[in-house]
């Protein structure tokens, strides 16, 4: 919408009332200066409100106003207020009396900022991506259109005809930061009997839920690389989901996708590689939802950083945007989402980045053309919590629900949908067709999940005693039900539920499967219990553990606000995406139990910079007195709300936290034995400080692995299970190995930082590969207790290898409806009514606001749009996922026990690629993994295993076919331990 065609909305007072702004999406404009003023204002005054209540006890939000551009003095309002400063009549005082001067520092401060600014301007202008600006693509394509979801289509149709126009608001609508019980609510439509829904993350665990299960995060899940795992931990969770009331949880996340190594989220995925990540997600879905819970896949898209993800934690006037052209969008980013959509996922989260120039929420080319249209999904598109930016902008985008409701603050009462979405609808400015689609999407996805089901999903009160059994405002069993507003009655919120059941064994087995060991020299591990034998004059052999990572955090194990700290062993790491820990068993917790004390004596200093040959320790506690030193460390980050040391979200760097570098080197110098070192990290680590140390035998890294972190990490060293954990990334020896691309950008460069994905393919192991780079770890690359080798690898073409899918299939005529307008009056509140402070509602004041009109749409909203011939089910063309090639391989156990193999299957394309429609050299990275299996082999045996590929996963996205095309040439097919390792291979056409 262009910034004419909003303020021609204004005119007309579809945004007037109450003067809320529905601000234009940036799609087919660049924003005005005072647009950008405005907004900013706004925020600062929102931020003031925020700032208060999160500093409460659930959420401590700390606004993140950095000192960006003056370099001095705090810049976040939070520390302004404290800042002594003159008062504003004793300025104005002073001004007069030195009246001249003060003009003429006026004059030259005014001009300086007209000039900054339109340099900025100028900037940020000529900084903006080749690729422009997303481009239109409207109308938002109607759910509806597979058979898969046909059933709950019709049912949906048939309870969306008797709505109101208030229901459909009401279940499109959050009803406002902690209104109600979940962090996310819509209300009932009552006229139906349609549930207020409940929506919590995810996706780790249930988040400021009792008695639920902290589970291994994302990155530990994709180190398994064991799919039915992966699938066993999503449906655990969703269990536990439904146990609690949960509709919709908020996970699993695959975005970010792990672009840059230090991005502070890349944890609650599953690893930088989009078929990993994608298998990892479905599998997840799967799980979550064949237990009727609705899942999300999060957060669409390219939110790769915590900096500047959003405008209002980092005191800029806009997000950050990620500029990314169509092949790498298709090619990475988008896959897993893909896969998500296939496996069925209801919701989709959209994300508060800008891409390419347009709000993500706000992104018709994304939502409606490849969300909807080309990826053929079927559920309903809620926004990230305030990540919608604009109101009727973003309903014709194709956004479907707005979380948690409110507008472009915090608990600002002031929706973008909420009766301004009654307005647009009444006045015409959103079509009835789009608010139709727009609930019958999330009522279908209700139905799909088989939530109408009253005995599984009891209806809330007052109809039923279902609902959330649970607060996340509150842990008392009696709190207040709507605590952001201000009334105050009070009822039992917290039921105390207990879902865990069995959990902790996924989550334990997930743990174990999800490290990694990276190096385990002359065998030392698997340790015996007993202990080795002890050293010369010691009765018993003395094994030493230090780090503070090997313990609980003495202040306690959620003590941190959303896990926000490194104080004890790192389990978890911080955000949204985290729980509080039901319980947590750290690894000294576990040794302590494991060894024998009969023949070990174990001593543990869980601290991180006195054990070195001077520090006051115990003579039995000191490195040099021990038989075999165990030294402990990690790294965290997490979600940009929070900040730790100086991390504010994204990390600073690939190092260690709380000097586990010195710890890990002090330890290997001065212990008496060998040293195992055990890391657990959000991501990867630069190993390179002292990873050669000759006394440094074995490396596990654990990544993240929830409440059962101790048991499981003793499961691997004492060998109960094989080490069958691999690296879903890439360990490089420096953080500059990753690349220009690799790299997070700290400081916005420009008024909305641009952040171009110029690297395209060459994320992780694919630049390292391109650029010849050596690894200290490949991605893919971990050791066993065994032994493995790969052979007999061959080939079956399934089908004709043709370059371009069959033509998009017909898809199923979607529900319509009457577009006739309802009558305005019943928008209006019902009287009396007592209007809850900061709540979201449908209703409106008065009708004087309606004017009818013939509103202005987007430009390019009335341009019809080709359907992508990629598109006709979810997913995409379903012929994109027609197995072309077999490919079977004998996995051999040759080494001395039964272990798991990771069997990896890559993809090397042809050289000399031109397509077929731009004439363009096509190249691809050396390496794409396509396929993996895990298999558990017998010493001494072997197995056939078979993998399959389809079409897509042997195609390049063709951004003038505008489809994927399987290119002519002989295709590489490499089935090995790691991207790097030498494997089999066999050729495929040629
Ligand atoms: C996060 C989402 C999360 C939401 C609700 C946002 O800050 O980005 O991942 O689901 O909060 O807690």
């Amino acid at each position: 919408m262009s910034a004419h065609e909003d303020n021609e909305h204004s005119r007309q007072g579809l945004l007037k009332e109450n003067s809320i702004p529905l601000r234009p999406s940036v799609d087919q404009t660049s924003r005005s200066s005072s647009d950008l003023d405005d907004e900013f204002n706004e925020l600062q005054f929102d931020q003031d409100r925020e700032t208060r209540f999160r500093n409460g006890r659930r959420w401590p939000w700390v606004a993140k106003f950095r000192r960006i551009i003056s370099g001095e003095g705090p810049s976040y309002q939070g520390e302004r207020r404290a800042v002594h400063r003159p008062s504003r009549s004793s300025k104005i005082r002073g001004c007069l009396y030195r009246r001249r001067i003060c003009l003429a520092i006026t004059g030259i401060l005014v001009a300086g900022f007209i000039i900054l600014a339109s340099g900025g301007a100028l900037w940020v202008y000529k900084t903006a991506p080749e690729d422009g600006q997303s481009p239109p693509w409207y109308p938002a394509p109607l759910g509806g259109s597979v058979s898969q979801w046909e059933k709950s289509y019709q049912k949906a149709q048939a309870m969306v005809e008797r709505m109101t126009l208030i229901d459909k608001v009401n279940v499109t609508s959050g009803t406002g930061w902690s209104q109600d019980l979940c962090v996310g609510n819509t209300a009932p439509a009552n006229t139906v009997g349609f549930p207020a829904l409940c929506l919590q993350d995810g996706p780790l665990g249930l988040r400021f839920v009792d008695h639920s299960t902290a589970f291994p995060a994302g990155v530990t899940v994709g180190a398994t690389w064991n799919k039915e795992l992966m699938y066993r931990r999503g449906k655990a969770h969703g269990t536990e989901a439904k146990g609690k009331g949960v509709n919709v949880l908020l996970g699993p996340s695959m975005g970010p996708f792990g672009r840059m190594p230090a991005g502070g989220r890349n944890w609650e995925g599953f690893g930088p590689d989009p078929v990993l990540q994608g298998i990892a997600a479905a599998q997840t879905i799967k799980g979550i939802q064949d237990v009727g819970v609705m899942a999300t896949a999060k957060h669409f898209i390219a939110n790769e950083q915590e900096h500047f993800r959003q405008s209002f934690e980092w005191g800029l006037p806009n997000a950050i945007s990620s500029n990314i052209d169509d092949r790498t969008l298709h090619e990475l980013y988008l896959w897993p989402f893909a896969e998500s959509v296939r496996a069925g996922v209801a919701s989709v989260m959209c994300s508060y980045n800008m891409v390419n120039n347009s709000y993500a929420c706000g992104n018709s080319k994304l939502m409606n053309g490849i969300l909807k249209d080309e990826l053929g999904f079927q559920g309903f598109i809620q926004s990230d919590w305030l990540a919608q930016r604009s109101g009727v902008a973003s309903a014709l985008a194709g956004l479907d629900m707005t979380m948690p409701g409110d507008g472009l603050g915090w608990m600002d009462g002031k929706s973008l949908f909420g009766s301004e979405l009654t307005k647009a609808v009444l006045n015409t400015s959103v079509p009835m067709e789009r608010i139709n689609d727009m609930v019958t999407r999330v009522v279908a996805a209700w139905y799909q999940l088989r939530q109408d089901n009253t005995t599984d999903w009891p209806p809330p009160p007052p109809n039923g005693t279902g609902g959330p059994n649970f607060s996340s405002w509150t842990e008392d069993k009696i709190g207040r039900v709507h605590q952001g507003s201000d009334d105050s009655s009070t009822a039992v919120v917290n039921q105390f539920v207990k879902v865990q059941d069995d959990h902790g064994k996924i989550a334990r087995q997930v743990a174990a499967e999800g490290t990694v060991l990276v190096k385990n020299d002359g065998n030392i591990l698997p340790l015996s219990r007993k202990g080795g034998t002890p050293s010369s004059g010691n009765k018993k052999y003395n094994i030493g553990i230090y780090g503070s990572d090997a313990a609980l955090n003495p202040k306690g194990l959620n003590v941190c606000p959303d896990r926000s700290c490194n104080g004890g062993t790192l389990a978890s790491g911080w955000g949204s995406g985290a729980v509080e820990f039901p319980y947590l068993i750290s690894p000294v917790q576990a040794l302590t139990s494991s060894f024998s004390n009969k023949s070990v004596t174990l001593s543990s200093v869980p601290i991180d910079t006195i054990p070195t040959r001077t520090a006051p320790l115990a003579p039995s506690a000191k490195p040099e007195n021990q038989d075999l030193c165990l030294a402990f460390a990690g790294s965290i980050a997490g979600e940009g709300f929070e900040s730790w040391d100086g991390i504010r979200g994204d990390r600073n760097d690939l190092h260690l936290d709380n000097h586990g570098d010195a710890l890990i080197a002090n330890i290997a110098d001065s212990c008496n034995g060998p040293v195992i070192v055990v890391v657990h990290a959000v991501g990867p680590v630069i190993l390179d400080d002292w990873i050669s140390h000759p006394k440094i035998r074995a490396v596990l890294l654990a990544n993240l692995p929830g409440e059962e972190s101790g048991n499981a990490l003793a499961d691997v060293l004492f060998g109960d299970v094989d080490a069958s954990g691999r690296l879903p990334y890439t360990v490089g020896k420096s953080l500059e190995d990753y690349g220009p691309g690799g790299q997070v950008l700290y400081y916005p460069n420009g008024v909305i930082p641009q952040q171009d994905f110029d690297e395209g393919l060459l994320v992780d192991y694919r630049y390292f590969d391109a650029k010849n780079i050596t690894p200290r770890y490949p991605f893919g690359y971990g050791l066993s207790y065994t032994t493995f080798t790969f052979s007999n690898l061959t080939l079956t073409s399934l089908a004709p290898r043709t370059p371009l899918p069959a033509p998009r299939p017909d898809t199923l005529p979607p529900p319509t409806y009457p577009t006739t307008l309802p009558d305005p009056k019943q928008a209006l509140f019902p009287k009396p009514f007592r209007k809850l402070k900061r709540r979201v509602y449908p209703y409106l004041n008065s009708l004087r606001s309606i004017r009818k009109a013939t509103y202005p749409y987007p430009v390019g909203y009335h341009t019809a749009q080709n359907l992508s011939q990629a598109g006709g089910a979810e997913g995409g063309n379903p012929d994109l996922y027609t197995p072309l090639l077999s490919i079977n391989v004998t996995v051999s156990n040759t080494g001395s026990r039964t272990g798991k193999a990771v069997v990896q299957l890559y993809v090397g394309m042809p050289t000399g690629v031109v397509d077929g429609v731009t004439g363009e050299r096509i190249s691809f990275p050396p390496r794409l993994l396509r396929a993996f299996e895990k298999v558990e082999v017998e010493k001494g045996g072997s197995r056939v295993v078979e993998m399959r590929l389809g079409r897509k996963d042997l195609s390049y996205w063709s951004v003038g076919a505008q489809n994927w095309v399987l290119p002519e040439g002989a295709i590489e097919i490499v089935v090995g331990a790691s991207s790097r390792d030498e494997g089999v291979r066999e050729v495929w056409g040629g």
